[in-house]
């Protein structure tokens, strides 16, 4: 299929140290020059560390910075937290709300994912809202029932101004995928649900060698990369495969 854009977003979770964030964001950068304009590619760091990649990039960057999380209030008595104003003051376009490595925590119902996303829009940012099933959901047969469930948490936002990104949690951090006919199905629900054009990423164990089939399939957008995008190598030849895709 011809696409006209592919999102990457790299995801470092609790990953790296300031310096080497910002080095990456500066060489990330650069290794965009040459791809193609649809090419969107989004570094999460650590939010303390958001400043110094702000600082590594030119005032053109083509590679723009997201958070990880956001608080829901624009502010308060909320100690240990962060707010979307905060981050986009910090350099951050973006924000993850919703993966599920925060749902795990148990303090993340649906309602807060959409207070977050909502909070996101406001301060000018724009929430890449993760939804996907639990292994134990997977083997129940349950993934369309969760995602349905779980895009709540989209459905009041205006389209255009946030992402999706399918990451089934069986598949983050474990090396296994589902197949090609299973990410269609879940990205197709997803568009039939919340319209055509809202951008679906895939994400789960996202790598350079499965990365072209990820994209080739119908409705995948672009990737929420985490532990392949942690090496500018990794991320490179991610940003080669998705520019040689582009150019199809
Ligand atoms: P992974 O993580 O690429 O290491 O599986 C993806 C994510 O959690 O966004």
């Amino acid at each position: 299929m011809e696409m006209d854009r592919i999102w990457l977003v790299a995801n470092w979770k609790m990953h790296g140290a300031r310096a080497r964030a910002a080095d990456y964001a500066y060489h990330i950068n650069a290794a965009l020059a040459s791809a193609p304009v649809g090419l969107h590619a989004v570094f999460c760091p650590p939010a303390l560390f958001l400043d110094a990649c702000a600082r590594a990039l030119p005032a053109n960057a083509r590679l723009a910075l997201g958070a990880q999380d956001c608080h829901e209030a624009g502010e308060g008595a909320f100690t240990g937290e962060i707010s979307a104003a905060m981050l986009a003051e910090s350099g951050a376009r973006y924000v993850i709300v919703g993966h599920s490595e925060r749902r795990a925590q148990g303090n993340e119902p649906c309602a807060r994912v959409r207070a977050k996303a909502q909070a996101a829009c406001a301060a000018g940012l724009k929430p890449i809202i993760c939804i996907g099933e639990t292994q134990a959901e997977y083997e129940a047969g349950q993934t369309a029932a969760v995602l349905a469930r779980q895009m709540t948490a989209v459905q009041p936002l205006p389209p255009g101004a946030y992402l999706v990104a399918y990451e089934p949690v069986w598949a983050i951090g474990s090396g296994k995928t589902p197949t090609p006919r299973e990410i269609e199905r879940a990205h197709a629900q997803v568009k039939s649900a919340l319209g055509s054009a809202v951008d679906v990423l895939y994400g789960g164990s996202v790598k350079p060698t499965n990365i072209r089939e990820i994209l080739a399939c119908d409705g995948v957008s672009g990737a929420l990369i985490g532990g392949a995008g942690l090496t500018q190598e990794g991320m490179q030849a991610m940003i080669g495969a998705a520019s040689a895709q582009l150019r199809k």
